[in-house]
This record gives structure tokens, C-alpha cells and sequence, in this order.
């Protein structure tokens, strides 16, 4: 059996004021006709469809976007196995876990294939290829996480080298977020590819690397699991034992400890067109966009600028000689940032306090 899993409860700063906290980045339309977490759900939906017998998924998402997460998925005709609500995100490794525990009721034992809300892909194709792999050999009760190529030295992703192999290769190291200069030495060396976020694994294998690595997580998590209540699709973790819970991401509390400790993980490369929409120059690259490399989404005037990217939600915007540049306008808030540095809008939303 497999089970789909959905992580949709980040935050997604880099993206304001586009995205806020009660309309995140994965719920917005920023390619494409649907949001991205309505791509990634179709995504898995497909996948089901195909040769791989999925069930429907289980999403994992903030008590605060229940009933986005709902209309969304039936605008896709879409039913989710259940939501998992968590009263605040303690980032992907508690998130994972309740998902696991919810697999592993009533006795069975499935294929995870766990993915993020916040990417797209130009062939899906490639992807049902690429994960009908990974579950044959995550069934094998091996940890499978998918490879993308990369072509810039970007600090905010994890990194994987594998042994010179083909097929499911086997990975001799995980280097999650290295920072600038390391990152551009494995740029330089070669042979390492980007963690493209999704993890293929049976809910037995996730519970035991946690419970070996980070048992504090997993007896912690349990304790908020034994205490949840149930609302039809909705299951809530117990609020107090979940707050308790150590914040803490899937790549560091597990994938980065792996390589070489006994516990089976292979790497599956996905050519796909992969792209993460981390921040505003991640939008501008997927965006269609003019001879001069100007995007414009909304109600946008661009005379004489190169490579600038103007989203206007509710008026009109104009923008005159201007290069490289992010304008985004929104009824109460506006940014304007050069394009290059569209990782720091983070610092604003720190000085806010959150994304509002
Ligand atoms: N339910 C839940 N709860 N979901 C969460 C939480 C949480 O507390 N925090 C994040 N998520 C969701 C996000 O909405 C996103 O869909 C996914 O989990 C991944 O979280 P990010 O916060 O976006 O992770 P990242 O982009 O910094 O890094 C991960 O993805 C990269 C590729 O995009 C890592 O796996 C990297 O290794 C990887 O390269
Ligand atoms: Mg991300």
C-alpha cells in the first residue's frame, strides 16, 4: 500500500506580502492556474491513477488553513484520507510523524511518499516515473529521497553525494542548507545534487530512525498523537503535548544522519523541471516573461526596464527604468527589493513579527 502525505503548514515569509500568515505561499496561484498545493495534490492524485495503487492522501497542515486546505483539494475533486491539524507548526519532522502514526493504525504499514506544497514541476510524467521507483525500493524498507541537478550555488536547500552508481544510488552524505562557500565547493567539485524535498519511506522506517535519533521527538509527538480528538476529516494532536514538541526538520533530525549509519537511503535523480518557489527571483524565473526578461502579473505598466518582475493585486502599477527589480503590490502592503537580494524580504517579515 502507499500513502501520499502532504506537508502544508509553512510559512513561506520570503514571499511577502504576498503571502501571509493566514494565506501562505502554498495556497496561492504563483504559477500555473492553481496553487501549489493544489499541484502537488494532483500530483499525488495522478500518481495513484497510474500503476502505483495510492490512497488518497493525508495532508498535514495549520489548524488555521483547515478550510483552505479543504476547498482547495474539492476544487480539485480531490477527498484527502484526513487532515492532520497541527495549533502550531513545529516544523517538517513532527509533521512527518504525525502522518506516520496515522498510517500506521489499524495495523498496516505503508509506503509514504511524503512531498512538500511548495514547488512546481514542468513533467509531471518524469515524476510518476521517478517515484513508482522509490516506492519499489523504499518497500524494501530503504529511505528514498529524489536528486535534482543543480546550477547555482543555492544556500537553502539540502545537498546529496551518492556513490558512483546508477539507478537507486546509494547516498554517501546529506549536507542540509550549507552555507555559501560550501555550497559553491560542491557546485565547483561536482557530483551533488539538490534534496528535492520529498521522502519515500514506510511509516515503520521513519518511526525508528526518529526513535533512534531523536527520541525526544518521537516519544514527544506520541504523546501529542495518544492525545488528539477527531472531527470527521479533521484530527487534532493533543495542543499542549503538540506545542511541547521539539521544532525540528525531517533533513536534520534524520536524512543528514543516514549516510553510513546502517539505516538504507538511496538517492533517485528527477529531471523534471523541478523548481522550488523559495523567494521572489525563484517566481521571477518560471514567470513568462517579455523580450527584456520583464514579468508582469495583475494590472502592470513596465516601460525601459530589464528583468523586473511587477505582481500588482489591486490597482494599477507602473514602473519606468527599472532593472532587476521586484515590485510586489498588495491593497495594504508593498515591496520593492532588488531582484538578487529577494531572500532578506525574510528580514522585513522578521521585523514585523510574522507575515501579516
Ligand atoms: N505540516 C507542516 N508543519 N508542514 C510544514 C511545516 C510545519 O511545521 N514547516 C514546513 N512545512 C511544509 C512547507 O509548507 C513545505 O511544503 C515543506 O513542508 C518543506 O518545508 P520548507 O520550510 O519549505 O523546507 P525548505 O524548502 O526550507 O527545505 C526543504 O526542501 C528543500 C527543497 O525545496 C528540505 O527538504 C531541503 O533539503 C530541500 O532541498
Ligand atoms: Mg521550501
Amino acid at each position: 500500500a502507499v500513502q501520499p502525505v502532504v506537508m502544508a503548514g509553512g510559512s513561506g515569509t520570503r514571499l511577502w506580502p504576498l503571502s501571509r500568515a493566514g494565506y501562505p505561499k502554498q495556497f496561492l496561484v504563483l504559477a500555473g492556474n492553481t496553487s501549489l498545493f493544489q499541484q502537488a495534490a494532483a500530483r499525488l492524485q495522478a500518481l495513484g491513477r497510474g500503476t502505483v495503487k495510492a490512497a488518497p492522501p493525508l495532508v498535514v497542515g495549520n489548524e488555521e488553513h483547515r478550510f483552505l486546505i479543504l476547498d482547495q483539494l474539492r476544487e480539485l475533486g480531490a477527498e484527502p484520507a484526513a487532515v492532520l491539524l497541527e495549533p502550531a507548526g513545529r516544523n517538517t519532522a513532527p509533521a512527518l510523524t504525525l502522518a506516520a502514526l496515522q498510517a500506521l493504525e489499524g495495523g498496516a504499514d505503508p509506503v509514504l511518499v511524503v512531498t512538500p506544497a511548495d514547488q512546481t514541476l514542468a513533467d509531471e510524467a518524469a515524476f510518476g516515473t521517478a517515484m513508482a521507483a522509490a516506492i519499489e525500493v523504499a518497500a524494501q524498507g530503504s529511505i528514498v529521497i529524489l536528486g535534482i541537478t543543480p546550477d547555482r550555488p543555492e544556500t537553502g536547500y539540502g545537498y546529496i553525494r551518492t556513490e558512483r552508481s546508477s539507478g537507486a544510488r546509494v547516498v554517501a552524505q546529506f549536507v542540509e542548507k550549507p552555507d555559501a562557500e560550501t555550497a559553491a565547493r560542491y557546485l565547483a567539485e561536482g557530483g551533488y545534487f539538490w534534496n528535492a524535498g520529498m521522502f519515500v519511506l514506510k511509516a515503520s522506517v521513519w518511526m525508528a530512525a526518529l526513535e533512534r535519533w531523536r527520541p525526544d521527538i518521537a516519544a514527544a509527538s506520541r504523546a501529542a498523537w495518544a492525545a488528539r480528538s477527531t472531527d470527521q476529516r479533521f484530527v487534532r494532536p493533543g495542543k499542549a503535548e503538540f506545542a511541547a514538541v521539539p521544532a525540528e526538520s525531517v533533513d536534520y533530525a534524520v536524512m543528514e544522519r543516514c549516510p553510513g549509519s546502517g539505516q538504507d537511503i538511496r538517492m533517485i535523480e528527477l529531471d523534471a523541471g523541478w523548481n522550488d518557489l523559495g523567494a521572489w527571483e525563484a517566481v521571477w524565473q518560471v514567470a513568462a516573461k517579455d523580450t527584456d526578461g520583464n514579468a508582469a502579473v495583475g494590472d502592470a505598466i513596465v516601460h525601459d526596464s530589464r528583468g523586473t518582475l511587477v505582481h500588482a493585486t489591486s490597482r494599477l502599477v507602473g514602473v519606468v527604468g527599472l532593472d532587476d527589480v521586484v515590485v510586489v503590490e498588495t491593497p495594504d502592503a508593498v515591496l520593492v527589493a532588488d531582484r538578487a537580494r529577494s531572500q532578506e524580504v525574510k528580514q522585513i517579515v522578521n521585523r514585523l513579527g510574522s507575515a501579516r
